[in-house]
């Protein structure tokens, strides 16, 4: 029987606990030929994400993954960093990596990205879970590039609270700018925002399971032990269910898990464009519906709207012990 050929992909993250099971989850799948890791500045400054990306690699023994150059701050931001959400060095207090030996490529990500846009016409998906910088430059300085990508799937927004004010989440708020032209570049998007993040909860029944496995499973489960002994619930406190899960949530897998199973994630087709510049509101990611009646309807996007909580998790257990 043929062999299934592998889809073109290209991460681009700023690890980062979640971007860091983002990846091993890519990997681990068996579907994906990642053609390369395009760090940015998001949760830590570039400094930090750059030789983070290539930790990564080093972990998994796969330094013929390139790790390029990517951009220090928002197209018009200062560079804007989750401060110690991911702990000092990014991966949390439960890792820590040796130093990489391996260089980072010589090439940006943003030509990177063309360059295998061309290579791969109407096959590449880029992923991006962090920051949308590097994508929006490749954006603006290749105007075609629309023409040859598959889809763009990121993790980021949010279309009710926020989770880096009240009304944005990280990604979209530390570059809205880069946002807004990623989701107005006509190629189609899919968002795992936080709406359907914070359903994907890992318990401390999960972690046990990744800690049974061996060498990468319990990396994975280190960098997520803080989350999931965090205790996050469904539901308010006012009206609690007792038999809802409680644990962590960890953003970044859950766009892993919807490039891997489109099918354990229900969404919808829905207008998205980014508020710039609002005083209350600046990065919220803004819905529009058919029923909008003053601005037009034109669905660019796959809003996740619901996943199955149990496949995810098996899903992320399987994936990443397939790397053990
Ligand atoms: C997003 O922000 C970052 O802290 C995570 O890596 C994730 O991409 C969640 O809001
Ligand atoms: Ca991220």
């Amino acid at each position: 029987m043929e062999k299934e050929r592998k889809s073109p992909v290209i991460l681009d993250f700023d690890p980062g606990m979640d971007d860091a099971v983002c990846f091993l989850m890519m990997l681990g799948s068996g579907k994906y030929d990642i053609l390369g890791l395009c760090p940015v500045s998001g949760n830590k400054p570039l400094d930090v994400t750059e030789p983070n990306a290539l930790r990564l690699v080093e972990l998994v023994g796969r330094t013929d993954i390139p790790v390029l150059r990517g951009a220090k701050k928002g197209i018009f931001k200062e560079t804007r960093t989750s401060g110690n959400v991911h702990g000092a060095g990014g991966f949390g207090r439960h890792v820590d990596l040796p130093d990489p030996v391996t260089p980072v490529d010589g090439r940006y990500a943003w030509d990177f990205m063309y360059e295998q846009a061309l290579r791969y016409p109407g096959e590449l998906e880029i992923l991006a879970v962090g920051p949308l910088t590097n994508l929006a430059i490749a954006f603006l300085k290749y105007p075609d590039l629309h023409k040859y990508l598959k889809r763009i799937v990121i993790m980021g927004g949010a279309f009710s609270e926020g989770n880096w004010t009240d009304t944005a989440e990280f990604n979209i708020w530390a570059d809205p700018d880069g946002a807004k032209i990623v989701f107005n570049a006509g190629v189609p998007m899919a968002m795992m925002g936080l709406e359907i993040c914070r359903q994907a909860i890992i318990t401390k029944e999960d972690l046990a399971r990744l800690d049974a496995g061996g060498r990468i499973s319990k990396v994975a489960a280190d960098l997520m032990r803080d989350r999931v002994n965090r205790p996050w619930r469904q539901t308010d406190p006012e009206d609690e269910d007792p038999s809802a899960p409680v644990g962590g949530i960890l953003c970044d897998a859950v766009s892993a898990a919807y490039m891997i199973c489109p099918e354990c994630i229900e969404t919808e087709y829905v207008g998205v464009d980014v508020e710039t510049r609002g005083i209350l509101t600046e990065g919220k990611t803004v819905a529009i519906r058919p029923f909008t009646e003053t601005i037009p309807y034109e669905p660019n996007t796959h809003a996740g709207v619901s996943i199955d909580r149990e496949k995810f998790v098996d899903l992320m257990i399987r994936t990443v012990a397939n790397l053990d």
